[in-house]
Parts: structure tokens; C-alpha cells; sequence
């Protein structure tokens, strides 16, 4: 009988085990049967695609967890991946995630409709509405921040600033209506939702231990208690877009319950990324003090010039140093995996004329964080942060970026790209840099230690859109004294 647990063994994993064909990628299923690179890759991502990178060139095929994935690292061919939807499906993995962190289940056309609801909200003419509530709220915060103790400095997390502060004037922009109403307070909807977007990434790739899953589930639960009133009604106080959205989910035939996990879902949408990149953009200006005072001239002359309330709303073209640090920002920090699902077996033509075969069933996956955005062919010292990097000599905004000697089209990508890019890109930068104008021209802001460098990234959150610092940065402010 001793004999039969190894040749069973064999057996498992000669049936088990894929073999590459003809005109398929590299493929590197890695020693452990089902895991494959799951550990390695659980650990370090960007570590082990530039190990495998290293090992098979710029496309190859690695076992995860039981799932084949194709990575494609030349950004010179992201186009086969973004502008294939038949053959590579954004909704069949974006399901899979949606059951898995929201525990939401919606009708098969649902997202779909609801994202093209979304653009008439986020793109245009009506996007300004949005913006001046945003600003309004954003200066109505900082300055009850700051209330007491008027000339005094308050001491305090960056990060924590940062996230906190965008959170609540999100949540009361498109979520909340007006503070010290009969409103959920956006305070206590921040505190649980930084206990959710913790366990986050944990309930992506479903490795919470018991007991956190017990956390998660009950953060969850209250989540969707405070989110239960939201744009149920039209004077509610929420957003036009979010009232919309409820509407849509009504008439759609989604029951309460799952509205309110909807709601959980969109919440993450649109305000998991503002405050982590703000964070980011503060933190890099406040340790390179040529950034800060190039940014710091170039708002200033903006508010010398405009006498209205809000400047800089629609005026991106007007900022380029403020972009060009924006830009840098998101290079080094911005690192979502832009993952499709094959539901037809597809010939993926690389820039260099190769083909491959890419098998229905598996997932392709781009990570633009290793190429372009940290690629030296791309980028001198792609690590460091160099606030003029998007800047041509004559100050205009720099566009054009080479590898192998052939301009690229997509030089980053923090906003994904194609038809699932992200419908939020405008509004996420008019709040950052409406932020940023408050507290560079309201208020005195400097780091509490003038030595101070930027934090490690928290290795834990590559492939879900903005990073996180493993670290605090602490810093001081307060308002500037008007004569
Ligand atoms: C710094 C802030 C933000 C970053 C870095 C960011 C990044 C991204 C990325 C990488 C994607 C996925 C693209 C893909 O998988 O192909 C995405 C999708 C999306 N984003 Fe954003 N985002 C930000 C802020 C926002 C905001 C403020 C909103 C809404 C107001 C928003 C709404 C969305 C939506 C609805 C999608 C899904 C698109 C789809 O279903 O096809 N995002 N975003």
C-alpha cells in the first residue's frame, strides 16, 4: 500500500500538469502543484514579474493559484489587450472581484449601464457642479480643522490629512449632503470605511484568516447600514448622479440589500484612490522643496489673476507644473494590474510582429507600473522623483516618451485605458490640485521633521489602483495670517 500515495501523486500531477503548445508565451507553472508562484507572488509583485521578466522576456504565462495568467510587459503592444473586449472581457473578472470584496451579486448588464449613467455625470458641462460642491466642502473642512487655536500649528498624519479630508468632503459631495443634517456623518462612515479598505485587498485575492473574515464581514454589514439612506430620495441630499444610480438599480429589479452593497461598491470607486494620491503629491513637494516652490509660484500667480472663488476648476492647461508633479506622482505610485479575462481563444500580435496564442479560460494581464512607468529604457533613475519630468524645456507639458527608439503611445497609466479607463480621471485631478491650491495659499504647511524622507511602499497593495505608504509622514499647518 506504501506505494500508492506516491504513484497517486504522479498520476495527479501528470494529469494535472499544462504543457506549453506550439505559438503559446513561455509558460512557468512554478514547483507547487495548484499554487504555482501564488507565495512569491503574494509577497513582492513587482519583484517577481521583474524575476520573471528577467527569466522570459516580455510575455510569459505563470500559474497562480490554480490560474493561468498571461502578463504582457511591452507597452509598445497594450493595444492588442485594451481594444480586444470580445476576445479579453473587463466584466467577467470585475464579477469575480465584485462578489469577492463586496459580496454583490447585479444583473448581467447592469455595470455596463450604470457606467455609461455615470459619464454624463463625471464628464462635461456637468462635472462643474460637482467640482464647486467639492471645493466647497474641501474649504468648509480644513478651515472647522483648524477652528480652535487659530495661529497655532496642529501637528498631524499626511496620509491620515489627506485620506480623511478627501474621504468626507467626497462622501458629502456625492454621498452625504450637507453636514449637521439628518445625515450619516461622513467621520464615522471614513472610520469604517479605513477598516474595509485594510482588509481590501485580502478579500481580492481571498486570503483573510478566520477571524479577520469575521472583521471584514461585520465592517461590512455596518457600512452598508450608514450607506442605507443615500440617494433614496431626490432631495436627500446626495448627488444628482447617485439619486440616478439608485433609480437605475431600481428599476433594474435590484432588491434593497443589494443597493446598499452597490453603494458600498461605488463608494470604493470613487474615493479609494483621491486620498492615497494626494497623500502621495503633498508628501513628494514637502521633501523636494524645488517642487513645492515651483508648484507654490504657479498657483500663485493663478490666484493673483483670478479674483472668483473657485479658480483652477476647468483650467488644467494653465497648471503644467502642477501636472507635471502630478504626473510624476502617479508614475511612481499608481500600480493597478489591468487584468481581462480570454472568453475566446485569441493570437495576440506583439509590436515586434511575434504572435502567440492565448488560450479561452486563462487572463491576460498588462502592469504598467514595470513598464513604462519604472522602465530606466523609459525613464533616467526611474525611481526617483523629479518633479519637471513632464515638462518640455520651453515649460509646456511633456507628451513624448521613447522606447527602442519608437514613441509611446501610453507613457503611464495610472487611469487604465480604452473603454474601461477610469470615468473619474477629470474629477479626481480637479480635487487634487483644488486641495492642493487650498492648503499651499490658505495655510502655512511644512514637515514636522525637516529631514524627513518619503515612506516605503506597503508591498501588500500592488494590482488595486493608488499605493499605500507603510508609514505616516507627519507634517504641520495652519492658516496663513491675512494682513
Ligand atoms: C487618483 C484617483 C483615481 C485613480 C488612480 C483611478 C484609477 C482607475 C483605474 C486604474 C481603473 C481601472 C481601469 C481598468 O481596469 O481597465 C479605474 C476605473 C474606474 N474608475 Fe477610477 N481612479 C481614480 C478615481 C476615480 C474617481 C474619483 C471616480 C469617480 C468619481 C472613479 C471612477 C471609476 C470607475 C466608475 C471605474 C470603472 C470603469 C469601468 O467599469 O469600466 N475613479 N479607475
Amino acid at each position: 500500500m506504501i506505494w500508492l500515495v506516491p504513484l497517486l501523486v504522479l498520476l495527479y500531477l501528470t494529469f494535472t500538469r499544462r504543457w506549453r503548445c506550439k505559438n503559446e508565451p513561455p509558460l512557468d507553472p512554478g514547483l507547487i502543484p495548484w499554487l504555482g508562484h501564488a507565495l512569491e507572488f503574494g509577497k513582492d509583485v513587482p519583484r517577481f514579474i521583474n524575476r520573471m521578466k528577467l527569466k522570459h522576456g516580455n510575455i510569459f504565462t505563470v500559474r497562480v493559484a490554480g490560474r493561468y495568467v498571461t502578463w504582457l510587459l511591452d507597452p509598445h503592444s497594450y493595444d492588442a489587450v485594451i481594444d480586444d473586449p470580445d476576445s479579453l472581457d473587463f466584466a467577467c473578472y470585475a464579477q469575480v472581484l465584485m462578489e469577492r470584496i463586496f459580496n454583490l451579486q447585479l444583473p448581467p448588464q447592469q455595470p455596463a449601464k450604470a457606467k455609461a449613467m455615470m459619464k454624463g455625470y463625471f464628464l462635461g458641462t456637468s462635472m462643474s457642479t460637482l467640482n464647486s460642491t467639492m471645493g466647497r466642502h474641501l474649504e468648509t473642512l480644513l478651515r472647522t480643522e483648524t477652528l480652535q487655536n487659530q495661529r497655532n500649528w496642529k501637528k498631524e498624519g499626511l496620509f491620515n490629512l489627506s485620506y480623511s479630508l478627501l474621504f468626507r468632503a467626497g462622501y458629502l459631495t456625492l454621498f452625504g449632503g450637507e453636514q449637521n443634517n439628518n445625515s450619516t456623518d461622513p467621520c464615522r462612515v471614513y472610520e469604517e470605511f479605513k477598516k474595509f479598505d485594510g482588509v481590501l485587498c485580502k478579500l481580492a485575492r481571498g486570503t483573510l484568516g478566520a477571524e479577520e473574515r469575521e472583521t471584514a464581514q461585520s465592517v461590512r454589514r455596518r457600512l452598508w447600514e450608514l450607506l442605507a439612506p443615500a440617494g433614496l430620495t431626490e432631495n436627500s441630499g446626495s448627488s444628482r448622479w447617485l439619486y440616478a444610480y439608485r433609480q437605475l438599480l431600481q428599476e433594474d429589479g435590484v432588491d434593497e440589500e443589494t443597493q446598499r452593497k452597490a453603494l458600498l461598491m461605488q463608494l470604493w470607486a470613487t474615493q479609494g484612490n483621491v486620498g492615497p494620491a494626494a497623500f502621495w503629491l503633498l508628501g513628494y513637494m514637502l521633501t523636494n522643496p524645488e517642487a513645492l516652490m515651483a508648484v507654490k509660484q504657479e498657483l500663485g500667480q493663478i490666484s493673483r489673476t483670478e479674483n472668483s472663488g473657485t479658480p483652477l476648476v476647468q483650467r488644467s492647461e494653465n497648471t503644467p507644473v502642477f501636472d507635471s508633479v502630478l504626473e510624476e506622482t502617479l508614475r511612481l505610485t499608481a500600480a493597478p494590474f489591468i487584468t481581462r479575462e480570454v472568453v475566446q481563444d485569441k493570437i495576440l500580435c506583439m509590436a515586434d510582429g511575434q504572435e502567440y496564442l492565448i488560450r479561452k479560460g486563462d487572463r491576460v494581464c498588462l502592469f504598467p507600473f514595470i513598464s513604462p512607468q519604472m522602465d530606466p529604457d523609459i525613464y533616467q533613475e526611474p525611481q526617483k522623483f523629479k518633479y519637471d519630468r513632464f515638462l518640455n524645456g520651453d515649460g509646456s507639458v511633456k507628451k513624448d516618451f521613447y522606447k527602442g527608439g519608437k514613441r509611446l503611445k501610453y507613457c503611464t497609466m495610472p487611469w487604465g485605458a480604452g473603454t474601461n479607463g477610469c470615468v473619474g480621471k477629470s474629477f479626481a485631478i480637479n480635487t487634487i490640485r483644488k486641495f492642493v491650491y487650498i492648503l499651499l495659499t490658505n495655510y502655512d504647511l511644512e514637515l514636522c521633521d525637516p529631514n524627513a524622507q518619503m515612506p516605503e511602499i506597503d508591498v501588500s497593495r500592488y494590482g488595486f489602483g493608488m499605493l499605500q505608504p507603510e508609514r505616516d509622514v507627519f507634517i504641520q499647518y495652519r492658516p496663513k495670517e491675512t494682513h
